[in-house]
């Protein structure tokens, strides 16, 4: 008896196991599979089977095979909803604000300005200069504009003063507005020096660098502090990169100027426009602090691993000494 209620329960359980897999396996081509229909029918008529073949003779069998359709039907419209819903779902994504593009190198370039109505030069100007300029974007992000004062630049500017001189460079954007550069030089006659005592820059926010917040109106940045002293009748050199801090019109900080392969020579009056006599920027006025750190961190390296070293054999001769 219990064999037998074993083998009826195996029997059942794969029916139930069958029945599921043939349900799950065709959602679409239930309307051939007749299997889980039967149970139903089986009260009414065991003549079923026969129905599919002979569809003429019964009448009501009809009927129960067109209701087991539409049954089938139904779980399959259940099933087919999901799909659309998740395609409308995927549709509502945010789009980002446009990020500015990367910064490139800016190339050097070569300026001179002359006396009004005169073939001498009184501004001899070198530099290739980068302004770098935090701005935030619709989605609440800073990005970094990366603004190339580009070497074609025409060279304006005030000459006719006798202690102050400005040259000023203007560019066309990308969207065709002028941006423009100014720097100002002073001239102390008495102790025969000159330096440059401020810079000026007014950019206009274009679609290029400043995507998301283009047509906007232009950025004023200031750079007011004495730099670059240098005796009369010579010329200021400085090859290597060198950052200049700026402020906003308000006084705030904001961004900076990357200036590199700098060479000027104000005050001059002559025609061959040439720079004459040299004072390069001295290295001591810039102490490279990366290269010193480096440097420092190295020796601290090599000393711990020096001591670790030590210790370890230290350790490894007491051990030995154990042993024996
Ligand atoms: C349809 O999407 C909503 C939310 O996106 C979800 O709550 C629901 O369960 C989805 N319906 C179906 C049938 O997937
Ligand atoms: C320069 O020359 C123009 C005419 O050629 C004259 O009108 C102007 O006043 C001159 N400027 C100076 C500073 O001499
Ligand atoms: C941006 O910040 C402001 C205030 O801080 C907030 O009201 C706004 O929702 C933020 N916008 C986004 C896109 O995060
Ligand atoms: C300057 O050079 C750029 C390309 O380097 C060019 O598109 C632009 O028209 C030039 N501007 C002038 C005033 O020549
Ligand atoms: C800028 O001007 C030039 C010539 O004047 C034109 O070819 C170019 O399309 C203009 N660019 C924009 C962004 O207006
Ligand atoms: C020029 O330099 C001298 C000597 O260093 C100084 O006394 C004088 O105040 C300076 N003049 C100006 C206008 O800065
Ligand atoms: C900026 O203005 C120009 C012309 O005035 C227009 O074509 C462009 O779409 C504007 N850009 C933005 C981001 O508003
Ligand atoms: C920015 O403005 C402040 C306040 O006037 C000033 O102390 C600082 O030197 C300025 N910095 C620059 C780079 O001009
Ligand atoms: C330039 O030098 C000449 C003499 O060589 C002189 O007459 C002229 O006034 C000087 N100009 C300036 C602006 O110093």
């Amino acid at each position: 008896m219990t064999k037998l209620v074993i083998l009826v329960l195996i029997g059942s359980l794969a029916a139930i196991a069958f029945g599921q897999t043939e349900s799950y396996v065709p959602p679409q081509v239930v309307v051939t599979t007749i299997p889980p229909q039967p149970p139903v029918t089986t009260t009414e008529s065991p003549v079923t089977k026969s129905t599919s073949k002979t569809t003429s003779t019964a009448a009501p069998v009809t009927t129960s095979t067109t209701t087991a359709t539409t049954t089938t039907t139904t779980t399959t419209t259940t099933t087919t909803p999901a799909p659309p819903n998740s395609t409308t779902t995927t549709t509502t994504t945010t789009t980002p604000a446009p990020e500015p593009p990367k910064p490139i190198e800016p190339s050097e370039g070569i300026w001179e300005l002359s006396y009004p109505n005169s073939t001498k030069s009184c501004v001899l100007l070198q530099f290739a200069l980068q302004i770098e300029v935090p701005y935030d974007a619709t989605n609440n992000k800073t990005y970094l504009a990366y603004v190339n004062v580009p070497p074609n630049a025409s060279a304006n500017g005030e000459c006719s003063k006798t202690d102050t001189q400005m040259i000023e460079l203007d560019w066309l954007n990308a969207d065709n507005k002028t941006d423009t550069i100014s720097l100002s030089f002073v001239k102390n006659a008495t102790s025969k020096v000159y330096r440059l005592t401020d810079i000026k820059a007014s950019l206009n926010p274009d679609n290029k660098n400043f995507p998301a917040i283009a047509n906007a109106s232009a950025l004023s940045l200031t750079h007011e502090h004495d730099e670059f002293k240098t005796t009369l009748s010579k010329s200021y050199k400085c090859a290597k990169k060198q950052e200049l801090h700026l402020n906003e019109t308000d006084k705030k900080p904001r961004g900076s100027i990357f200036v590199s392969n700098l060479q000027f020579e104000v005050f001059q009056n002559s025609t061959n426009k040439q720079f004459t006599d040299v004072e390069d920027c001295a290295p001591s006025d810039t102490p490279d602090v990366v290269p010193i750190a480096v440097g420092c961190a190295l020796a601290a390296l090599v000393i711990i691993v020096l001591i670790a070293y030590l210790i370890g054999r230290r350790r490894g001769q007491a051990r030995g000494y154990l042993s024996m």
